[in-house]
């Protein structure tokens, strides 16, 4: 039986994540979720797991050297999937410094501490072990030609806090690799939507908003792209990296859905409007007069696309959920799950949106 530790398990992908490997392998694998329970990590997301599977909880930070190390002692780690991070641009614009701390360091402390673990003293590692590192296609910056694509060896580029930690925490696992042929892989995936996604980020948010005729805040003029994939497809790749994909390499993950921001926009409200049954009060509230255009994002990217090629063509990857249909299954899942809404955004959630829009 593999054990996986997975880092950053509570949030938004990394939930998805253990969801969909153990729907996939069920009780053939072990999964240690270690996660440090930030403002974006969810217990609820992971509900009912222990009971059902080879599933254990660690509360402890990437960056805490002894917990990871302590970690790696008590288990015999098959497979690392490092999720862990700061993940929204916008925080990283008003306080860079914990993107470096957590994205840098913690995956710095993270690739360190499997080293020790997986390392004999004539520096071999161990068979069968691997470190997958989760990053993001924001590494490359920003697309201007609309006939261009990132493709693996397009030259990084980060603009915002959070993608310029981001490429420092791939170039860190791309230094192990090269200096020690630490087993390492990098996936680097476009914007994910689905289930459990904290409502900060874009597509979450104007549903929660759309649902409670509160303003849809649109950036700038609303015409940036963004490359959408539903969760469980980018989980699949991650699984086929993991499990196929040749060490030192990486692998672009997205499928080719680009969208302007204000598209998403109009999807979800048409969608709301076409689900919600005509006496649900919440249907009234839904209405495009919400939509307001405000200040732009400092240094905002304009386009992301992904060329999913190479792992299309080493892994036969292939995304299996077109977006008119993710769109229509993530809009349910949230109309389903208004208390685990109404738990996240009644706490710091509700500081978080007054500082971020009040006066925007
Ligand atoms: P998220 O913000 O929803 O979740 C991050 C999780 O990491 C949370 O559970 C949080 O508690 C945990 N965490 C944060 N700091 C930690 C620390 N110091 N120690 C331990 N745990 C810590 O993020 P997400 O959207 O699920 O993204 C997961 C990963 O995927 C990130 O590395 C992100 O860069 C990458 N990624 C995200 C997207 C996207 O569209 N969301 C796209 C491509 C790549
Ligand atoms: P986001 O979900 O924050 O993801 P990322 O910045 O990592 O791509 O934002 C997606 C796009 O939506 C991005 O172009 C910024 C824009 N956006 C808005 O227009 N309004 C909002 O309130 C948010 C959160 C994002």
């Amino acid at each position: 039986m593999k054990t996986y530790l997975v880092t950053g398990g509570a949030g938004f992908i990394g939930s998805n994540f253990i969801h969909y490997m153990f729907r996939k392998y069920g009780d053939q694998i072990r999964i240690i979720n270690v996660d440090a329970l930030t403002y974006a990590g969810n217990l609820e997301n992971l509900k009912g797991l222990e009971e059902k599977y080879h599933y254990e909880f660690v509360k402890a930070d990437i960056r805490d050297k002894k917990a990871i190390s302590a970690i790696f002692k008590d288990n015999d780690i098959d497979y690392v999937v490092n999720f862990a991070a700061e993940s929204h641009v916008d925080r990283s614009i008003e306080n860079p410094e914990i993107f470096v701390e957590t994205n840098v360091l913690g995956t710095l402390i993270m690739l360190n501490s499997a080293k020790d673990a997986w390392e004999d003293k004539d520096g071999n590692f161990k068979e069968g072990k691997r470190f997958l590192h989760v990053s993001t296609d924001e590494v490359y910056g920003s697309l201007e030609d609309p006939d261009d694509y990132f493709y693996e060896d397009t030259p990084y580029s980060p603009h915002s806090p959070y993608s310029a930690s981001k490429a420092s925490s791939d170039f860190l696992v791309k230094a192990y690799v090269d200096t020690y042929h630490f087993p390492a892989v990098i996936t680097n995936c476009s914007n994910n939507y689905g289930p459990y996604q904290f409502p900060e980020k874009l597509i979450p948010l104007i549903i929660n908003n759309a649902l409670h005729g509160k303003e849809l805040p649109v950036y700038g003029d609303g015409k940036n792209v963004r490359d959408w994939l539903y969760v469980d497809d980018h989980c699949k790749g991650i699984d086929m990296v993991l499990n196929g994909g040749r060490i030192g390499e990486k692998y672009n993950i997205g499928g080719h859905n680009e969208k302007q921001n204000i598209e998403i926009i109009h999807i979800i409200l048409d969608t709301l409007k076409e689900i919600l049954p005509d006496d649900d009060d919440r249907k009234k509230n839904v209405s495009e007069d919400l939509i307001k255009f405000v200040t732009d994002r400092k240094g905002h990217d304009r386009r992301y696309a992904i060329a999913p090629d190479k792992i299309k063509k080493e892994l036969s990857w292939e995304p299996e959920t077109r977006f008119e249909e993710g769109i229509k299954k993530t809009i349910a899942w949230y109309l389903q799950n208004e208390e685990w809404m109404e738990h996240i955004t009644s706490g710091d959630y509700a500081d978080y949106y007054e500082k971020m829009y009040g006066r925007r």
